[in-house]
């Protein structure tokens, strides 16, 4: 994830004269960006260019992203009313930009490389829209689910149907996987993300699930939280550096795991993130159906160089054992 972003010199040119949004919705620039890392780092799939606070605008929550700060909301969800007033999201109409990213990443990548679809979990996508950014602690957050259940259900509830559609629309478009991304998930009990979340995310993976390309659920700090997402749904659990994967196949049961390198060993001495990238590999212990990934984005201050090291690393390590 964020496989292409700052830390390519060529991404940063495109940047001076675009913003984010601008290149989220410009097909052919955002498309441009999308096969930069296949070309460049020679990895095994395409993520498509965009950001999982996309629907966000014509929810008509206001979106922009600062220099420094990171995603701002204007118009944040703070009542009751604020849920039942949300237009409806409709995917073809409202995201067409990016299914058309899409269209032609995985035309022009002829599937030869997958490209993988994406979308933010109900939680985390709620998280965003409540709080109106970035935050730690996700006060505002658990106050409006604690105080507001009832909302809070609508509320991710709504979220669940336009996720679901936005995942199966991109997969029509051409996604040969769909990830849903629920990055700040483990910052809840288990109990509560069994009543408050669960039945949601459940929703969004079901909808998504009937356009039968493989579903990858992601998460960070969720090794207390893995065999309930597992259960929510996903042919493939995506985690961090915090638990080893052997642990978190134990959580999961028989199905595909994909992480979870420290982002941080990218900026470790080779014999450092050699031994960081072994270690991954060895942990997943030549199961079927591990997809070698970070355990989260790539820090914008890495050298590209290093990028390209790990994925020779993981070819190399994979060869050995065929
Ligand atoms: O190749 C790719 O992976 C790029 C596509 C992509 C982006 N965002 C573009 C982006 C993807 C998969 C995302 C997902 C995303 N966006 C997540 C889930 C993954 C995760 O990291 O947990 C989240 C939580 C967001 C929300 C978001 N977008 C934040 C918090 C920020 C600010 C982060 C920062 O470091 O400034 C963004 C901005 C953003 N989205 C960038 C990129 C490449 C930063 C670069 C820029 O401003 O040009």
């Amino acid at each position: 994830m964020r496989q292409a972003g700052r830390y390519m010199p060529e991404y940063r040119a495109i940047r001076k004269k675009a913003s984010l949004l601008e290149i989220c919705h410009t097909p052919e620039l955002a498309a441009n960006v999308t096969l930069m890392p296949v070309d460049q780092l020679g990895v095994d799939a395409a993520i498509v260019f965009a950001d999982i606070l996309l629907p966000f605008e014509p929810m008509g929550l206001g979106l922009s992203f600062e220099e420094g700060v990171g995603p701002v909301i204007a118009r944040p969800i703070r009542t009751a009313k604020d849920v039942d007033t949300l237009p409806e999201v409709d995917p073809d109409a409202d995201l067409g930009f990016v299914l058309e990213t899409v269209r032609i990443t995985s035309t022009a990548l002829e599937r030869r490389v997958p490209v993988i679809g994406f979308a933010g979990a109900p939680f985390t996508l709620a998280s965003y829209a409540i709080e109106g950014g970035p935050t730690r602690s996700f006060h505002a957050t658990k106050r409006f689910m604690y105080n507001n259940p009832d909302a809070w259900n609508r509320l991710l509830g709504r979220l669940a149907e336009a996720v679901g559609r936005y995942l199966a629309a991109q997969a029509r478009a051409g996604a040969g996987a769909l990830q849903l991304f629920d990055s700040w998930v483990g910052c809840l009990s288990r109990e509560d993300y069994t009543r408050f979340v669960m039945p949601h995310t459940k929703r969004a993976l079901e909808i998504a699930g009937e356009s039968a390309v493989p579903l990858i659920h992601f998460g960070t700090g969720t090794s207390m939280l893995l065999d309930l997402m597992a259960d929510a749904g996903g042919d493939v659990i995506g985690v961090d550096w915090r638990i080893p994967l052997d642990r978190a196949w134990d959580a999961v049961g028989p199905r595909g795991i994909q992480g979870n390198l420290d982002p941080a060993a990218l900026s470790a001495p080779t014999s450092e993130l050699k031994h960081q990238v072994r270690m991954v590999i060895q942990q997943a212990g030549g199961r079927p159906g591990h997809i070698f990934n970070l355990g989260h984005g790539v820090p914008p201050t890495t050298d590209p160089d290093r990028l390209r090291a790990v994925v020779d690393m993981v070819k190399e390590g994979s060869v050995a054992r065929v």
